[in-house]
């Protein structure tokens, strides 16, 4: 017999399971603003209140306005938080790193650094961790084969000195919506980020310059697919962004040459990102993206592309 999900039953044994392994401690959790980590800072808050320290670090590998959207859910959430500036910290330790696997376990560790600090400060001995199960399988550490280091895993440096509580480690992301949805969290409808942030979506070196490119051309992505679909002109694809390529190639502009980089325009479906289909998105949209990214970076940008492959054999994000 097939079981079916119930959201209320979860929270009601996660908060009984976080209760007994935290006991009278204290406990910090790495808030990315994502959904996973949301549902887990609301738990985890409801399981042991101010108990819970919840951290999100500004990276600088955040999407446009992401750091006063996130704010504003903890705040709704009534969650004990603090918000750490570090792109400097985070940016410095990604200069010449090209390799997409390097500059996954560099974010890993300066995240984790950054909670270990912040968990000294405040006396915590427990690392509330919102890793889903499709972050595990793509790890490698269920013994299949690694496709990627999800920086909520593989990132984890093997002389840290906090215990792991994984609320949602069992759960595919349907399921953990479907929690967000009971706990009245706001979060519940957003499109995952990955915890590296912008950085897997800036082939070659990560430098602020570049993050900054694409994060204007996953605004621009974002903003034209949610109009098309609030006009009932498609639906809203599982998730969709923009990635930016050290291509180079010639373009014209103001009647002069100008040679630049590529973005890269990807929206798929999927129901558990462990294989997906590219997103059908009417033309005259994505016409309408390349124009505004045109019109937006045309000094740095000369090419937009469309990438149509389903997953596998691409994974979702393009590092
Ligand atoms: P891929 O690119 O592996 O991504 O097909 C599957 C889903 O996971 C997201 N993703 C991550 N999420 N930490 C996360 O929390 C990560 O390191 C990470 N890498 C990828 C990706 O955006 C997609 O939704």
């Amino acid at each position: 017999m097939i079981m079916m999900f119930d959201a209320e039953t979860f929270v009601n044994g996660q908060l009984h399971k976080i209760k007994e392994q935290v006991r009278d401690g204290k406990a910090i959790i790495a808030c990315s603003g994502g959904v996973d980590s949301l549902v887990c800072a609301g738990l985890a808050s409801k399981a042991i209140g101010d108990r819970l320290l919840a951290v999100f670090v500004d990276t600088g590998l955040m999407r446009k306005g992401e750091t006063e959207q996130v704010r504003t859910m903890l705040e709704e959430m009534n969650v004990n938080f603090r918000i750490l500036e570090e792109a400097d910290y985070f940016l410095d330790g990604l200069k010449g790193i090209t390799d997409p696997e390097r500059k996954r376990k560099t974010i890993g560790e300066r995240f984790i650094r950054c909670f270990e600090r912040e968990a000294k400060g405040f006396g915590a001995k427990y690392l509330v961790q919102g890793t889903i199960a499709p972050d595990v399988i793509e790890s490698g550490a269920d013994g299949k084969g690694l496709v990627k280091s999800h920086h909520n895993v593989g990132g984890l440096p093997k002389d840290m000195d906090l215990e792991l509580v994984e609320p949602v480690i069992e759960l595919y992301k349907d399921e953990v919506r479907q929690v967000a949805r009971h706990l009245g969290i706001r979060a519940s409808e957003r499109q995952p980020f990955p915890g590296p942030g912008l950085s897997v979506r800036c082939l070659g070196e990560v430098t602020k310059e570049n993050v900054e490119i694409v994060r204007e051309a996953c605004h621009i992505v974002e903003d034209e697919i949610q109009k098309a679909s609030r006009e009932g002109r498609m639906d809203i694809p599982w998730q969709y962004f923009a990635a930016l390529l050290p291509v180079m190639s010639t373009g014209v502009r103001d009647g002069g040459r100008m040679y630049g980089m590529t973005i890269a325009v990807r929206a798929v479906l999927t129901k558990d990102a462990i294989s997906a289909v590219p997103a059908h998105i009417p033309y005259d949209v994505l016409e309408n993206i390349s124009k505004r990214i045109n019109g937006a970076l045309g000094d740095k940008v000369t090419r937009v592309v469309y990438d149509i492959t389903s997953k596998p054999p691409a994974t979702i994000e393009w590092e």
